[in-house]
Order: C-alpha cells, then structure tokens, then sequence
C-alpha cells in the first residue's frame, strides 16, 4: 500500500478538554414561549469534563464508554466540527476548529451513523469529486483508488448509484472516500453499527492492514468489543466525560479478570456454596460461582473433596464484562 505523510511528536494532544452544551429551556404554554424569549433559562450539559491523553503516529485506539460517555463529542473537537469550552485539543498541532487546509489535507473522519457521500451518484462519481477537492493527480489518484478498492471487494460496485448499495457496500465506500487524500490520523466513529458479520469482518480486516501498512494513526469507537480487541492494543475509556482509563488492552484485561468463575456440576442436593465463593447461579444441578484467581485451585480441591463433581468449568470473564466492569466505576474527580 501507500504510506501516509510521518510527522514527529504527539499526532494527538488533548489537555484537560472540557464541552458544554447549553440547552436553552422553554416553559410550558404561550407565557412559557414569552418567558423564554426575554429571560431565557439554560440547562448545561457537561459532556466533556477535562480529559487529557495524547496519540502517537501509527497508533490504532480503541476510544471507548457507554452511551452519552463523551466520545462524539470529543472526536468532534478533534475534527474541527465543534470548539471546545475549555482545555486544548491539538491534531499535528493544529488547532482542529481553525480548519486550516494543511490540518484539514491530514485528517478524516468516518461516523457510521452519517452519510457523507452522494446518495443519487455512483460512488466513482464521488471519489472523483474528492479527487478534484484535495487535488489529487491523477496516477495517484488511480493506485490510490485500486490500493482501497481492492482489498473492500468494491470492484463491482463503483458505477452503482449508493442509495441502491447494501449497508454494509456504503460504508466501505465511505471509507474509500475518507482515505483517498492519504490522512495520516483517521476517526472512525462506530464505522461497524449495524453492518451485517461479513461487512464487520471485512472493515476489520481492512483496518488492521491499512494501519499496519500505512502508518496512519487511527481513533475507533465501537460497541463490537470484537472490533477492538482485534484492532486496538490501546484503549481509553472515558464514562460521564471523565477519562476512566488509559493503557493497553491487556492490562486492562488483566487488571479486570482478577475473578473467575467455576461452573459445576453436581448431584450433591442443598449443598452450600456460599463459603467457597459468590453464588452467581444455580439451576439444574450446575451453580455458577465467582472466586478470586488466586484461589482457583484451593477451591476446587476442597469441593471435589465435599461432593460428587460430574463436570467443572473455569471460564475467565470476556472482554464485554470486563469494560462493563471499568464502565461501572465510578469516575476519579479531577
Ligand atoms: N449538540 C448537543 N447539544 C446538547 N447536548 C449534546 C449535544 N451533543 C451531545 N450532547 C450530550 O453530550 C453528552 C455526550 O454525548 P456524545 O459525545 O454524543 O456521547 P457518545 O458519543 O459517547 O455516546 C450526552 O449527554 C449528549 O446528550
Ligand atoms: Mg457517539
């Protein structure tokens, strides 16, 4: 493939970003509407509230948090679209919202919820309308084309207007369209939503190789914990705007899944599980319980000794549980 433009330093720098929206509130009834229009009262949503961490070149991070976490909001910022209440945001050192076309040449932007190319063109029409845009010449324009097209299996699909493409065929070729100019830091914003596992696996695919290749630094939120552990060894997770992690997905794991849970299956009746851990479930026979890792080992020995054991799991908890888990801790004030 091709490789993007490298630059030194940070590619991404935030520094306590704070952004707060201000929602004007009306009142009930004609007095209401009036009410609002000469005194207006505002509610304040914080979405953001002081969030620092800064992003390498070549870096692929996974930019995750429940619903309404903040994650939009920031990417926004970092894309020019919004201005922040407070704090700095900084992409290639530019200051994102002065949408200066040397910053604007070295970013994209993909949100799965949002059409940006033309719904009535075929989608060749247009990439050669970005083409024209971020002037590209013309050979390079070719490779280019082929080094995305190729490898999204979108040869077929070029000269179909995009309302009659699948789901799936429309966001590879939003994709396309985000990479032509060659960014050098890409967010994609939940890019996979509602796509169909073979277009999943596809994207997926085409990520990780365009990362690797090209050495762009790419930002993902996903709510497909498959998307992320397949692609991000980094992952920062915020909750109520607030940062709530930081690090490598592995550590992550391993700082979550300091539990494990022993599913057994037993015969024994009205057996008390209750001293050997905590009793998750018990129906037919199997009782699920969470023990530390540390006593695994202590545990099992000791109830293979008290009851006819026909069957024993040890499951560690996924990934999906373990972000759960970081999702429900409460925010550290800063
Ligand atoms: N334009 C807006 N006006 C008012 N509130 C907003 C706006 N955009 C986002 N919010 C609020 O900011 C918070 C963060 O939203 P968002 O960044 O979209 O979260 P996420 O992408 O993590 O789901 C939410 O409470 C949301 O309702
Ligand atoms: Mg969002």
């Amino acid at each position: 493939m091709f490789h993007v433009k490298q630059f030194g330093g940070p590619v991404i720098h935030v520094d306590g970003l704070r952004k707060e929206f201000r929602l004007a509130e009306k009142q009930a009834g004609f007095s209401g509407t009036l009410k609002a229009l000469f005194n207006p009262t505002y509610k304040v949503v914080e979405a953001v509230k002081g969030v620092s961490f800064s992003i390498q070149q070549g870096e692929f991070v996974g930019f995750l948090g429940p619903n309404g976490a903040g994650k939009t909001t920031t990417i926004k910022i970092l894309t020019g679209i919004l201005y922040p209440s407070g704090g700095t945001a900084l992409v290639h050192g530019h200051v994102p919202f002065d949408r200066k076309p040397e910053m604007l040449q070295q970013i994209a932007l993909v949100m799965g919820n949002r059409q940006q190319l033309w719904w009535d063109l075929p989608a060749q029409e247009s990439f050669t309308l970005l083409k024209e845009i971020y002037g590209i010449p013309e050979s390079d324009y070719k490779q280019r084309l082929d080094l995305l097209v190729g490898p999204l299996q979108l040869e077929e699909k070029l000269t179909t207007q995009v309302r009659k493409l699948s789901l799936g065929e429309r966001m590879k070729c939003e994709l396309v369209a985000a990479l032509l100019h060659r960014p050098s830091v890409v967010f994609l914003d939940e890019p996979t939503i509602g796509l169909d596992l073979t277009s999943q696996r596809n994207i997926r695919s085409f990520l990780k190789e365009y990362n690797r290749e090209t050495g762009a630094t790419i930002v993902l939120t996903s709510h497909y914990m498959q998307d992320v552990e397949e692609l991000c060894e980094r992952v920062i997770v915020i909750n109520h705007g607030t940062l709530v992690y930081d690090g490598t997905l592995t550590a992550l794991s391993a700082e979550m899944s300091g539990q494990r849970r022993l599913r057994i299956t037993s015969t024994a009746q009205d057996f008390d599980f209750t001293p050997y851990g905590n009793v998750i479930s018990q129906v037919d026979g199997v009782t699920e319980i969470e023990v530390a890792s540390a006593d695994v080992a202590d545990i099992t020995a000791k109830l293979f000794a008290q009851i006819p054991i026909s069957d024993l799991a040890i499951d560690e908890p996924g990934l999906e549980e373990t972000i759960e888990k970081v999702f429900s801790t409460p925010a550290q004030p800063q």
